[in-house]
């Protein structure tokens, strides 16, 4: 490895990074656009649930003088279920045209600030072998997530569009229901991909990495 690519990698910080505007606007839309995504399943899941709803909706026309069946009641209160599904549908083709003007970046970003350089000269650090050899291990595991995450969040948009258009292109009931599952499964690995992210900067910019995250707004 030539002497002055070593040195330029450890001058311009390894820790501390360029981050262009595109990019910037990128993360902080993100953010805001799958911190919505995953409240919706939330509230889905807590309380839009219509089957904890039945007895809720029951006791109220109850209330009125109308007395209905479990089934009846289940109609109503999945109603409110399906209006919030359709609002985690349309924030999915937001991330899914957010996944694509990504990749778009990608291609017109600086050489350095490209993912692959980014991995690159994580692991010609991490080759250098001297005292900061742990850090240097950890930031090529913190390079290399942020790649997991485009996957998983690639694969996400995909089960979740093949879910939101299978009926059109004709998918059949055992095609819907493994996207189903793929797409119900792999939210596990976004929550822990935000949790342990979060955890991530909140350390850093706490120890050694002091301005990591408002270098991701004004971009260092
Ligand atoms: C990336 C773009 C995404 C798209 C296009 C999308 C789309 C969809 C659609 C169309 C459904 C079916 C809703 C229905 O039953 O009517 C669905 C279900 C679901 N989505 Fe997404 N989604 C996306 C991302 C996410 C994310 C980021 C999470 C959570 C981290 C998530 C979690 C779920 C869950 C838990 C279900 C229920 C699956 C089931 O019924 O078992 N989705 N999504
Ligand atoms: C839904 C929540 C979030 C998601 C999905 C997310 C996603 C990402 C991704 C994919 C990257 C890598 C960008 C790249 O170089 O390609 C990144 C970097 C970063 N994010 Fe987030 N982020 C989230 C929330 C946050 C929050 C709340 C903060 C600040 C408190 C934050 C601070 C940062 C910082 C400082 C970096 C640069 C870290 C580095 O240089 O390694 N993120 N984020």
């Amino acid at each position: 490895m030539a002497h002055e690519n070593i040195s330029q990698v450890i001058e311009s910080s390894p820790f501390i990074q360029k981050h262009s505007a595109l990019l910037r606007i990128w993360h902080w839309v993100t953010f805001l656009i799958l911190s919505g995504s995953m409240i919706t399943v939330l509230i889905i899941s807590t309380m839009l649930n219509p089957r904890a709803n039945i007895a809720l909706v029951q006791n109220q026309l109850k209330g009125k003088g109308v007395a209905v069946s479990e089934e009846q009641a289940f109609a109503v209160s999945h109603e409110y279920e399906d209006k919030m599904w359709e609002v985690h549908k349309l924030l999915g083709f937001g991330l899914a045209f957010l996944l694509a003007s990504r990749l778009l970046i990608e291609l017109v970003q600086p050489r350095e600030e490209k993912i692959r350089s980014r991995i690159k000269n994580a692991i010609i650090l991490f080759k250098l072998n001297d005292k900061n050899k742990v850090e240097y291990r950890h930031y090529v595991y913190v390079k290399r997530m942020y790649l997991l995450f485009y996957l998983i969040l690639l694969l996400m948009a995909l089960t979740g569009l093949g879910l939101a258009f299978g009926r059109e292109l004709g998918f059949p009931r055992q095609i819907h229901n493994l996207l189903k599952t793929v797409h119900s499964l792999f939210q596990y690995f976004m929550y822990a991909f935000v949790f342990l992210h979060l955890c991530g900067v909140i350390i850093a910019e706490n120890s050694k990495i002091k301005g990591i995250v408002s270098g991701m707004i004004n971009g260092n």
